[in-house]
């Protein structure tokens, strides 16, 4: 493992292909000087999730798991002016620093944050939403699963971060959220409406990979 490497990459792969912005620079800014921890996707990471949201022609977007709103305003940029994103999040202090980034970027319109845990939020809402990012705690990455199902479409894509872990969900007997990440693709594998992969990535955030599942029927 060269993190040192990895890092540098990341640098440049972010320097050569993606536009600086003030106004997510800033939602970092604040959300270190909030003192939140720094566990958001790395630019090119919300890149792609742009880019994936817009494949997927993306009008109504679920997220769990908000942090600072880092990736909520990255896949925000998906929609258009009349699109919803609702993201969930248990921290009260995350929440509010994600609805004062979200305000600064013009979203409010757009971006729902919801604040509570998100195995209790999940059944209240209404589905269909047409793109769902997974990224909370892993050891409930099962029920995610299945309650980003339940709120889906044929069509739906569903993307799972951490889902890699430094290696760990190779290990049987790993942690909770190792398990819960095999735990999950067990569902994924024994579900027929649903078709997925998962790919490791290396870069700034160390070792780790994302799932991409899609929705059939
Ligand atoms: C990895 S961070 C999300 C990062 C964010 N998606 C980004 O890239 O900018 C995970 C977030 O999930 C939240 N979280 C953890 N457990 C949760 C739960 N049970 N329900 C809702 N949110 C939860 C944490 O408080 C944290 O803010």
């Amino acid at each position: 493992m060269d993190q040192d490497a990895f890092t540098r990459v990341d640098a440049y792969l972010v320097e050569a292909l993606i536009d600086r912005d003030e106004i997510l620079d800033q939602a970092l800014s604040d959300a270190r000087a909030a003192g939140l921890p720094m566990i958001n996707v790395a630019p090119n990471q919300g890149k792609m999730l742009q880019l994936l949201a817009e494949m997927a022609g993306a009008r109504r977007i679920l997220e769990i798991g908000t942090l600072a709103g880092y990736s909520a305003l990255w896949l925000a940029r998906a929609l258009a002016p009349d699109g919803q994103l609702v993201t969930l999040e248990v921290e009260p202090r995350h929440a509010e620093v994600a609805r004062r980034n979200i305000e600064r970027a013009g979203f409010s319109d757009r971006i729902e944050v919801k604040v509570g845990a998100a195995l209790e939020l999940l059944p209240r809402l209404e589905g269909p939403f047409d793109f769902v990012f997974i990224d909370a705690d892993k050891p409930s990455c099962p029920d995610y699963f299945q309650g980003a199902l339940r709120l889906s479409r044929p069509g739906t894509v569903i993307v799972v971060d951490n889902v890699v872990r430094g290696g760990g969900v190779a290990e049987a007997r790993g942690d909770a959220s190792a398990r819960g990440i095999r735990r999950m693709n067990e569902l994924i594998a024994a579900e027929p409406r649903v078709t997925a992969t998962a790919v490791q990535t290396v870069g700034s955030k160390g070792w780790d990979g994302f799932c991409l599942i899609r929705v059939v029927r």
